[in-house]
């Protein structure tokens, strides 16, 4: 069975690298913590909405989603009350959001019925949940090389959610591994949901951090990808409607000016000597920490 798990970013930075470089500044801290209070807060909504949808069958699934929900609306508050206590911004973060990747690259695609829509539901949670543990264990890692007050209260509430995300996705893969089991026709579906679900949040994760020179183009490799998982006649109409958006993206731009503006008030002279070149060469200047 596909193990299905999320990569790194274009294959060269781990979650590790990225939260080394993002401790070191406070403000982009604040954002990444608000970032998951965001997602945190997002996906009660959505699993809100699978529960509608399922409307009550099957029951014992519909039960644990509630169970889940609760969680999910524990690790908002926990956050929430965390950046409230640092002083830290509680509105909508800057930027392009991941969730908001994922569900645009999830609707190009159509779902036939209610039983493919359950097993993709559990599919696209259970992969998004194995990105939030890998990014939790990595940002406890550096907290703990980097002690402070402040990091050690950030550490002490992630320590807090971090055992429910990995039960999280213990309990999709089971329940992924329940449905596979039931005929061989199941087990295909379970399959071509689980690689669509790895190729679709790999790429709302990269189109979420990649800002840089030349990322629309990256984004189009990225739907191929996920072109390539789904069936044959429903191909063509993905990419359809999925390259223009990618092309001609106006979040992205104005994620671009946002950072290049930052960067220049901040310090003119990096700004020309790295920046620059790095937006337009596409390049990653992040150097990997080890
Ligand atoms: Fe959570
Ligand atoms: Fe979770």
């Amino acid at each position: 069975m596909t193990v299905a798990y999320p990569r790194k970013f274009r294959n060269q930075l781990s979650a590790y690298d990225i939260l080394s470089q993002v401790v070191k500044n406070r403000e982009i801290h604040m954002i990444t913590l608000n970032r998951y209070r965001f997602n945190e807060q997002r996906s009660c909504k959505d699993l809100t909405n699978l529960i509608e949808v399922l409307n009550g069958k099957p029951r014992e699934l519909v039960k644990e989603l509630s169970h889940h929900v609760k969680d999910e609306a524990n690790h908002a508050e926990w956050l929430t009350d965390l950046l409230y206590e640092l002083g830290a911004d509680l509105g909508t973060p800057p930027g392009v959001s991941y969730i908001d990747n994922f569900e645009r690259l999830l609707g190009y695609s159509s779902i036939q019925d209610q039983e493919t829509g359950m097993i993709e539901a559990l599919a696209a949670i259970n992969v998004t949940e194995k990105r939030g543990c890998e990014y939790f264990s990595a940002h406890i890692k550096v907290l703990k090389e980097n002690p402070s007050p402040e990091n050690d209260k950030i550490r002490a509430t992630l320590e807090r959610i971090m055992p429910e995300e990995a039960g999280h996705v213990r309990w999709g893969n089971r329940k992924l591994a329940e449905v596979a089991k039931q005929s061989p026709e199941h087990y295909q579906k379970v399959e071509q949901a689980k690689q669509k679900y790895v190729a679709i949040e790999q790429a709302a994760y990269e189109s979420g951090m990649d800002v840089l020179g030349g990322a629309e183009l990256r984004r189009v490799d990225n739907l191929l990808k996920i072109a390539n998982t789904l069936p044959l006649w429903e191909r063509p109409q993905y990419l359809l409607k999925s390259i223009p958006d990618a092309l001609f993206d106006g979040e992205l731009q104005k994620t671009r000016l946002d950072l290049l503006q930052q960067s220049w008030q901040k310090d003119p002279a990096q700004f020309f000597q790295n920046l620059l070149p790095m937006f337009l060469s596409g390049e990653l200047s992040v150097k990997k920490a080890k």
